[in-house]
């Protein structure tokens, strides 16, 4: 383990690590820093504790229901940002994932690869003040109150190794965007359908205050069934409320959609348009169907901004 740029502090993203030199299959370590949990300021342990008290009022009858159980059983709580040593000695007993330090954002290869192993890279830096409400970098908010929790359940623990390893299957083949549509539309945006209701288990969502609201709530996302084929084929937003969210009726059903051998998908999928993030197609098992009054004035904000540039 090394410090990739020999610097230890702690409070802000170290920057995008899109450089592959030096890595090889099998480097584990190559993007892996320590923590330096001691280094964080007492000013980015209230800014841990002012988002998460923010972010549990609101995921109360929001979030899955394993969520809350599983952030407390943890150890993942308000008052400090978390040591990942303390959350690893639950988290490895509960299901054999564990948690490592990353600068930032890495490439997708080494990403598959962690995943694979069952090492969920963190991202050690938080959010400044001004970052406050939105960041488009995963922080260690994001990263730790967002997909932690849900890696200490068996199935979902199982299905994000599977697909580190459909991942690293389908960098070979060229398909690591279409394998990576199926990350956001799963593991960051979706939902799922308890007997309670709809509910969040995207991290993407449970770290946005605003969007925990409106994927549930707004009446202008489409809420779509999940179907595997659909979700390699459909783009979505890096910055900006989703157009359509897609809803499991539990991870089991993830688990085992997403088991058969994708090449043959890759080739299917490649031969058909890829579907825009607020189309509607045949065959949708549609459960809300959106006004789509929110993505009318994003894509006016959109085009303005184009424009102007
Ligand atoms: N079964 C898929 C393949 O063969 C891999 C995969 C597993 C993809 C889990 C996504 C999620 O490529
Ligand atoms: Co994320």
């Amino acid at each position: 383990m090394k410090d990739v740029v020999g610097n230890t502090s702690t409070n802000k993203s170290q920057g995008h690590y899109t450089d592959l030199d030096g890595w090889t299959r099998g480097d584990l370590d190559h993007f892996v820093v320590p923590q330096n949990w001691d280094e964080y300021t007492d000013e980015e342990h209230q800014i841990w504790k002012d988002l998460y008290q923010r972010q549990i009022k609101i995921l109360d009858g929001r979030a899955v229901s394993l969520f809350m159980d599983n952030l407390h059983s943890l150890g993942i709580e308000e008052d400090k940002i978390p040591n990942f040593d303390d959350v690893n000695k639950i988290l490895m007993e509960r299901t054999g994932w564990k948690v490592v330090a990353v600068p930032g954002p890495i490439p997708v290869e080494p990403f598959f690869e962690l995943l694979a192993n069952r090492l969920f890279p963190v991202g050690r830096f938080i959010r400044t003040r001004e970052q406050f409400n939105y960041i488009q970098e995963p922080d260690v908010f994001h990263d730790l109150f967002g997909h932690v929790p849900i890696l200490a359940d068996p199935v979902f623990a199982d299905y994000i190794e599977a697909y580190g390893k459909g991942g690293m299957k389908a960098a070979d083949h060229k398909a690591a965007y279409l394998i990576g549509r199926l990350y956001w539309h799963t593991v960051e945006f979706g939902l799922i359908q308890e007997p309670e209701g709809l509910r969040i288990y995207g991290a993407g969502i449970l770290s946005s205050p605003t969007e925990s609201v409106f994927a549930l709530e707004s009446d202008s996302p489409h809420r779509v069934g999940f179907d595997v084929k659909r979700l390699l084929r459909s783009r979505f937003y890096i910055d900006d409320f989703q157009d359509t969210y897609y809803v499991i009726d539990d991870f089991e059903q993830l688990f085992k959609a997403t088991d058969p051998d994708f090449l043959p998908y890759y080739d299917e999928v490649r031969k058909m348009p890829s579907i825009l993030p607020g189309e509607l197609i045949d065959g949708d098992k549609v459960i809300h169907e959106g006004t789509c009054e929110y993505a009318k004035e994003a894509a006016a904000r959109r085009q303005k901004r184009k424009e102007e540039s």
